[in-house]
């Protein structure tokens, strides 16, 4: 960049009296003045300093005013620097000319000293506002390019902050899921240890005074039977026995007596035998000793939780019992863990039972006695080496929008103390977290609910006998 003297005013005419009169106003007002007569010599040395201003007169020697600002306007190095005309010469014509070249004013001459200063007074205070205008510019170019930097880091910290938050939220997300699955893990624990405590408590004390009777009825009824025998004789030996023992015999009616008494033992023994079955199935259900995997038959499991289910069926006041229909096809045994497996079975079929009783509480007498409660238990062995396990029932049914929440946690309908919502849930983890298996819903929107079950014949793990 050549060197440039803001106040220098650079004055190019042929005439020295013009000249003289310019440089004498211009330095008089204080300003820097140098002086070129020609156009060439004035290039020359524009280029050697910049001034601040021209003063170009128009006809000179040489290459004219016009020639002159032409070339200062086509270098741009010079073409900033701001051309004032000065001429005789004052027809329009001309002065379009010369701004049209890029000068900013023209002056004619004669000069008036005061309009002279007046006019370049004016171009330095435009020039010195321009600049001015240009500075602030570029602060506000500044300042907008800082806040577009600015605004662009806003943005990218806000993305991360949401990307922080997002993954946070699945954090979050996965450890209340592995909460709710620890929580119904635990539930199932205690709900089957409880009751299966319970249950096998229960069986084990009946159990040993059932054996009692059991074991006393046969020698009993053998007793029963000599002393009759020993009845007999002493009547074929002392037929006329005395009126007391006449009377007595009648009174008691002997020969019913006898018959009878071989009934009541006979019965006995069916009850004793009945209750024995019962406590072998509570136990079956329970089967508390029996953590590890197990060939199982699945109907003897299901059979024993119907078992103990039995009180739920018989309705009472004249209603009909609720209908089970088995309809078991031949399976295989099962590799499964049977007392978890039975508490699936308990659950679906609780929630059968519930469902038909809840279908009830809208129904009277005459109603129910068409269409009484029903469930229906069909088992299936499926192509694909696994088996099929399917409980319906005709009870309320499920809506659509809540089909697609009952294997969540929690998820109840059933009034506040009756039902957990987790019956389900820990059924779905059974079987598809500890079987390998699958369990459906389907739901019909008339009523009437299907639940399903498909376990693998056999499980990975290796069986313990
Ligand atoms: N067979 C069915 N018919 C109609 N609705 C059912 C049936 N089985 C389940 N449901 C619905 O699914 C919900 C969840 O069942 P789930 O067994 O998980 O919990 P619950 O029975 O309410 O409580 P609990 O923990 O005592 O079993 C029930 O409240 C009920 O609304
Ligand atoms: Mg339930």
């Amino acid at each position: 960049m050549m060197p440039s003297s803001p106040q220098t005013i650079l004055i190019v005419d042929d005439n020295p009296t013009n000249l003289e009169v310019l440089f004498d106003t211009l330095t008089g007002a204080g300003f820097e003045v140098a002086v070129a007569s020609d156009g060439e010599s004035a290039l020359e040395q524009v280029a050697y300093q910049k001034p601040a201003l021209i003063l170009l007169d128009i006809m000179m020697p040489g290459i004219s005013g016009f020639e002159t600002c032409r070339c200062l306007k086509e270098n741009p190095d010079t073409q900033g620097i701001p051309v004032i005309f000065t001429t005789a010469l004052s027809d329009p014509e001309n002065k379009i000319r010369g701004l049209a070249l890029g000068a900013v004013d023209y002056i004619t001459k004669p000069f008036y000293q005061e309009e002279v200063l007046a006019r370049i007074r004016v171009h330095f205070k435009l020039c010195n506002l321009t600049v001015s205008l240009e500075q602030q510019n570029t602060i506000l170019r500044s300042e907008v390019e800082q806040r577009q930097k600015a605004e662009t880091a806003l943005r990218e910290l806000n993305q991360e902050l949401e990307m922080r938050i997002d993954e946070r939220t699945s954090e979050l997300s996965a450890t209340l899921y592995q909460l709710q699955q620890a929580q119904v893990h635990l539930v199932q624990t205690e709900k089957m240890s409880s009751l299966g405590q319970l249950v096998a408590g229960v069986a084990h004390e009946i159990n040993n005074p059932v054996n009692f009777i059991i074991g006393n009825l046969k020698p009993a009824s053998g007793y029963i039977q000599d002393l009759l025998r020993l009845l007999e004789l002493y009547q074929s030996d002392c037929p006329n026995a005395s009126t007391e023992i006449q009377e007595f015999s009648e009174q008691i009616d002997l020969p019913f007596l006898k018959t009878d008494l071989l009934k009541i033992f006979s019965s006995m023994q069916i009850g004793a035998e009945r209750i024995c079955q019962i406590v072998l199935s509570l136990r079956n259900f329970s089967r508390l000793d029996e953590a590890e995997i197990k060939l199982v038959d699945l109907h003897e499991g299901m059979n024993s939780t119907l078992l103990i289910l039995q009180h739920r069926l018989r309705l009472k006041g004249g209603y009909p019992p609720i209908q089970i229909i088995k309809d078991y096809s031949n399976l295989p045994l099962i590799e499964c863990y049977p007392g978890p497996m039975n508490q699936v079975f308990m659950n679906l079929l609780s929630n059968a039972l519930d469902a038909i009783e809840e279908k009830d509480k809208g129904r009277n007498l005459e109603q129910i006695k068409a269409c009484p409660g029903r469930i229906c238990i069909r088992t299936e062995k499926l192509q694909n080496d696994s088996v099929l396990v399917s409980i319906s029932d005709n009870g309320v049914g499920i809506s659509e929008e809540k089909l697609s929440k009952v294997f969540d946690p929690f998820f109840t309908t059933k009034p506040i103390g009756k039902g957990t919502g987790l019956g389900l849930s820990i059924s779905h983890q059974i079987v598809v977290k500890k079987h390998a298996g699958k369990i459906e819903c389907f739901s019909a929107p008339e009523g009437g609910t299907e639940f399903q079950i498909q376990i693998p014949l056999r499980q990975f793990q290796v069986l313990t006998n």
